[in-house]
């Protein structure tokens, strides 16, 4: 990792997806930092994984089974992580990812919905959970994940890109918000990035071609994001509220 983040040491972080990919790197990037990490996903399992593999590397972990469009289920996870470690100081809302293309004359209503309900209403879920304590505290940092997909038209589906979109106001609206009570809320939105997921999936032609839409020329790597993320989240970001930072290798730039 580059970057070390002093202030981010003993903090308490919670990683939703937290269990694989992008959530999972910057889990673990927090963890290295000395900051104590609650993961939240469903998948017990590679929830498991991401907590061995960080307390192996000398970290303090946790995790939660949730599902972050359950609301109760949310709550729940937010007790866990209190009785484990304390209030949560940064929060990494992460979970996500129903992209893949449809073209619109095919969505059902019933997958709008769904994509609807994990990319943008599971956002305002997790933050209407930890934000009351982080406003009564007077500190918090919060950083939300958008997409490219929301920032410009793209191969995504349409709920996608408009759910990605959302989330890029939720932030601005609830930085306004909460700024005079001491919390931040930031926003990252990725463009193409490979995970172990991508990189099962994706052909290596493929890949080269995706990379080739990019002007730094690459794919984004889940490090990228974490290294955004670590600044984000740090008061080193002291003066920065309510921005979606771009993570596309030049391919964004508005
Ligand atoms: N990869 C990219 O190129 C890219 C680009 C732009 C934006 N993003 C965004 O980045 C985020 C992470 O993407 P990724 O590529 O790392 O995806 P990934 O490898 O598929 O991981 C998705 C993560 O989200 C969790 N998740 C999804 N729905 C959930 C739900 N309802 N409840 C709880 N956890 C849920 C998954 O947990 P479980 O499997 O344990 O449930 C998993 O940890 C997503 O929001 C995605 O939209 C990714």
């Amino acid at each position: 990792m580059s970057g070390t983040y002093p202030d981010l040491n003993g903090k308490v972080v919670l990683v939703t997806g937290g269990s694989r990919g992008i959530g999972a790197r910057t889990a673990h990037a927090f963890a290295a930092q000395g900051a104590r990490v609650c993961v939240v996903g469903r998948d017990a399992e590679a929830l498991d994984a991401v907590v061995a593999g960080i307390t192996g590397a000398g970290g303090t972990a946790t995790r939660a089974v949730a599902d972050v469009t359950d609301s109760a289920a949310v709550d729940e996870a937010r007790r866990h992580v209190e009785s484990r470690f304390g209030p949560v100081d940064v929060l990494a809302v992460f979970a996500g990812g129903q992209g893949l293309p449809v073209p619109t004359v095919e969505l059902t209503e019933q997958r709008w919905r769904e994509v609807v309900d994990s990319d943008l209403t599971s956002v305002f879920l997790t933050v209407r959970a930890f934000l009351p304590g982080m406003v009564e505290r007077g500190r918090g940092s919060v950083v939300t994940m958008s997409s490219a997909a929301g920032r410009q038209p793209s191969q995504a589906n349409l709920a996608y890109g408009v759910a990605n979109a959302g989330v890029v106001m939720l932030t601005r609206h609830l930085a306004t918000e909460v700024g005079p009570s001491g919390v931040r809320v930031n926003c990252v939105a990725p463009s193409a990035i490979l995970t172990e997921t991508t990189q099962a999936r994706m052909p290596a032609a493929v890949r080269d071609k995706v990379a080739a839409l990019h002007p730094l020329n690459r794919m984004g790597t889940p490090d990228d994001i974490a290294d955004t993320a670590l600044f984000l989240a740090s008061d080193a970001a002291s003066w920065l509220t309510g921005l979606t930072v771009d993570v596309s290798g030049g391919r964004v730039t508005n």
